[in-house]
């Protein structure tokens, strides 16, 4: 009898069940199909797990009913189970669909994100370009190179001996009263002239000898629109049997040919520097008027190039160069000075500055 009471009808069951899941419509409508953010989706995704736990998990009313077949009368279980059945797939199938449909959107959402738009104007990457300074320096490097010249790279940082006595000019000597540079620890110096490199070059190669030295050059100048305590020179030195006056003028006159024009020609006045004698400053015929003068060669028809001479004997015997077998020249000219010149800049200053707006005018 009380097995009677106990029996369960298959109606009780799927009664049951359909009171229990009487919201599951609304719950599975709530979460939405598609989402802008992949954040959304992965939280609506969350929530299409939680439904397909409550609704079929081991907790989930389905469950519960499905364990009360047992107690049916055998002869209606079946019926029992196979609406259950039914009941759970189509469930099962609303979850599935759900899940589908969020997890393409979240396909879509990622391929979107990482598509290339190939009609958006790409960002130029703005090119480097060389320094008006490195620029004149090339042009300079490529004319000696091809008349023969070696290019020395050497030290900023000097001794007296290499700055001053060896190039002639003793302690006290009033030659090194307008180079007085930047002193180091004691004993050494920024290099005020490239003509160090004279010593340097003859000592490491002996005679002969041709080569130039770009470089820096530091002295003790205020800055004002003509001077810097930092600038370029480049020094000029051959050295070998029977070189004369001659030779030197040739190469200068070659030189400004090929730096300015064929047109161009030099001049050279008499000077006193402590390293040549006879020594020379040199000057070419102004590349814009070429004579009557205009503002450029500040109407004189002139511009000067550098200073210039026949190596002192002392200067090579401080080398270690024999001036009884050898002879030379030498030269030193203003790299950034004749960069003024050319690009017209009434302050040199403005070569140093680093401003992009200025330099980028000068590839
Ligand atoms: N060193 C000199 C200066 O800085 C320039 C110079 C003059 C260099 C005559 C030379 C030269 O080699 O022969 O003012």
């Amino acid at each position: 009898m009380s097995e009677e009471t106990n029996q369960q009808r298959p109606e009780d069951l799927i009664s049951r069940i359909n009171t229990a899941y009487g919201n599951f419509d609304r719950e599975i409508e709530l979460i939405p199909d598609t989402s802008a953010s992949l954040e959304d989706s992965a939280k609506h995704l969350l929530e299409v797990r939680n439904l397909r736990i409550k609704y079929l998990g081991k907790k989930s009313e389905l469950a519960i009913q499905r364990k009360l077949i047992r107690s049916i009368d055998p002869h209606r279980r079946g019926e029992a189970g196979s609406s259950i059945q039914k009941f759970e797939q189509t469930i099962n199938q609303r979850i599935d669909d759900k899940e589908r449909t969020l997890k393409t959107s979240i396909e879509k959402t990622r391929t979107d994100r990482e598509s290339i738009d190939v009609t958006i104007p790409g960002r130029r990457s703005r090119p480097g370009h060389l320094h008006p300074i490195t620029l004149m320096r090339q042009r300079i490097e490529d004319i000696f190179v091809s008349l023969g010249y070696a290019v020395e790279d050497d030290r900023e940082i000097e001794t007296d001996f290499y700055n001053f006595d060896a190039l002639n000019i003793p302690e006290g000597h009033p030659a090194r009263d307008p180079q007085d540079t930047f002193y180091t620890t004691e004993g050494f110096a920024l290099r005020s002239q490239t003509s160090t490199v004279q010593i340097h070059a003859m000592q490491r190669r002996g005679a002969p000898v041709r080569m130039i030295a770009p470089g820096r050059v530091f002295r003790r100048d205020t800055p004002d629109p003509t001077h810097n305590p930092m600038f370029f020179q480049v020094e000029g030195l051959c050295v070998d049997r029977g070189i004369t006056m001659a030779h030197l003028k040739g190469t200068l006159q070659e030189f400004v040919h090929r730096l300015f024009g064929p047109e161009t020609s030099t001049r050279f006045r008499p000077s006193y520097f402590p390293f040549t004698e006879p020594s020379a400053e040199v000057d070419y015929s102004c590349f814009n008027c070429g004579g009557p003068g205009c503002r450029i060669c500040k109407w004189s028809g002139w511009i000067e190039l550098g200073g210039s001479g026949m190596v002192h004997p002392n200067v090579l015997r401080a080398a270690g160069v024999d001036p009884e077998e050898f002879t030379g020249f030498a030269f030193g000219l203003g790299i950034d000075r004749t960069c003024a010149r050319i690009y017209e800049l009434d302050d040199i200053r403005l070569l140093f500055e680093n401003d992009v707006r200025f330099l980028e005018q000068f590839r």
